[in-house]
C-alpha cells in the first residue's frame, strides 16, 4: 500500500497569455489568446500527485471569494481531501502569467490569502501534519509557516519534501527537517551562495547543502535533466525526455508531486526521478498549470 502525502502550499487562479517575447521593463507588447485556470506552486503539486496515483491530502488558504470556491470545489473534483483547506478574509491569489514562443514564462504572483497561511494555521494542521508519510512543502506561502510544518512532521517521522520555489531567505534550521530537496538550478545557486551551470558544480553546491542539513537532493535541471544527489555525496543523473515544450508552467510542479508518489510507492530515487521526468515532459507540451498536468494512464 502507498504511503499517505500531504501537500501544504499556495493555491492560485493563473491568468495566461502567449506571446511572440516576454516584454522588457516599460515596454507593452500585444500577445494572444487569453486563458484563466487553476495554478498556484501548492495547488498544482498536490493536483499532479493525486492525478499520478497518490493518496492526497491539500491544505491551503483561499480567500472567502469566487476564485475561492471555484479552486476547493476544483481540488474536490480531482479527488483531493480538502478537509484541511483553510478561508482567509483577503482574496484569493492570483498569477499572471506571460509566456513566450520558446514556452519560457514570466510569473506575478499576488499572494492574497497566501501570505496569509499562518503559523498558527499550521497548528490548526497538527493532526494532518502528524498522520502524513511524506510532507511536501514550497515557499509561496510564509517562511516561519513553511518552518513550523517542516519541523512538526520532521519530529512525528515523515519524510519532508521541500521545492524551494520561489527562492526567498531561508533560515537554517529549516535544511535540517528537509529528507529531499528539490531545487532548480537557479534556486540551489542562490542557496548554496554557489554558482551552478552543469552536473558538477550541482554537485558541489549540493553538498554544500548538505553540509548545511539537508538530506538527498535533486538539482532540476530543465530540458537536460535532473541530478541526485544522496546523502553520501554520490550522485546519479536522469536525463529529460526530448519533447517540443509550449509552456514550461508547472513543469517543475508535476516533477515534485510525480516524485512524491513515486517515493510513497517504495520506488528509488532514481526511479522516482525518472518517473518525474517522464511527467513532466508531458507537461511542457501543454498550455497552462493544471490543464497541462498528465494522469497515471498518460504515462503508460
Ligand atoms: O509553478 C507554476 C505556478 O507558479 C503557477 O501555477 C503560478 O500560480 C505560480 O504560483
Amino acid at each position: 500500500m502507498s504511503k499517505n502525502i500531504l501537500v501544504i502550499g499556495s493555491s492560485n487562479t493563473d491568468m495566461t497569455v502567449k506571446t511572440k517575447e516576454l516584454p522588457r521593463p516599460g515596454e507593452t507588447v500585444l500577445g494572444g489568446v487569453f486563458t484563466m485556470g487553476p495554478g498556484g506552486k501548492g495547488a498544482n503539486q498536490a493536483v499532479a500527485a493525486r492525478r499520478l496515483g497518490g493518496d492526497v491530502k491539500f491544505i491551503c488558504k483561499v480567500g472567502k471569494d469566487i476564485f475561492g470556491d471555484n479552486a476547493v470545489a476544483g481540488y474536490a473534483a480531482e479527488g483531493l481531501d480538502t478537509s484541511g483547506i483553510i478561508r482567509s478574509e483577503l482574496p484569493s491569489g492570483v498569477a499572471l502569467i506571460s509566456v513566450d514562443e520558446h514556452a519560457e514564462n514570466c510569473i506575478v504572483v499576488a499572494s492574497g490569502a497566501n501570505a496569509d497561511f499562518t503559523v498558527a494555521d499550521v497548528e490548526a494542521s497538527r493532526k494532518a501534519i502528524e498522520e502524513c508519510s511524506i510532507l511536501l512543502l514550497q515557499l509561496e506561502i510564509p517562511v516561519p509557516s513553511v518552518v513550523a510544518a517542516a519541523r512538526m512532521a520532521n519530529e512525528a517521522g515523515a519524510q519532508v519534501v521541500l521545492n524551494p520555489a520561489p527562492a526567498c531567505e531561508l533560515p537554517e534550521e529549516l535544511f535540517k527537517y528537509i529528507d529531499i530537496f528539490i531545487p532548480n538550478e537557479t534556486e540551489l545557486s542562490t542557496f548554496s551562495g554557489m554558482p551552478v551551470s552543469d552536473a558538477d558544480s550541482a554537485a558541489a553546491a549540493a553538498r554544500k547543502m548538505q553540509s548545511m542539513g539537508v538530506g538527498r537532493l535533486i538539482v532540476t535541471m530543465g530540458s537536460k535533466g535532473a541530478l541526485i544527489v544522496e546523502t553520501d555525496g554520490s550522485t546519479v543523473f536522469v536525463p529529460a525526455k526530448k519533447v517540443k515544450a509550449v509552456d514550461t508552467t508547472a513543469a517543475g510542479d508535476t516533477f515534485c508531486g510525480a516524485l512524491c508518489v513515486a517515493v510513497s510507492e517504495g520506488k528509488s530515487l532514481e526511479e522516482a526521478a525518472q518517473f518525474a521526468a517522464a511527467a513532466s515532459a508531458l507537461t511542457v507540451q501543454k498550455m497552462g498549470a493544471q490543464n497541462s498536468i498528465p494522469f497515471r494512464s498518460d504515462l503508460n
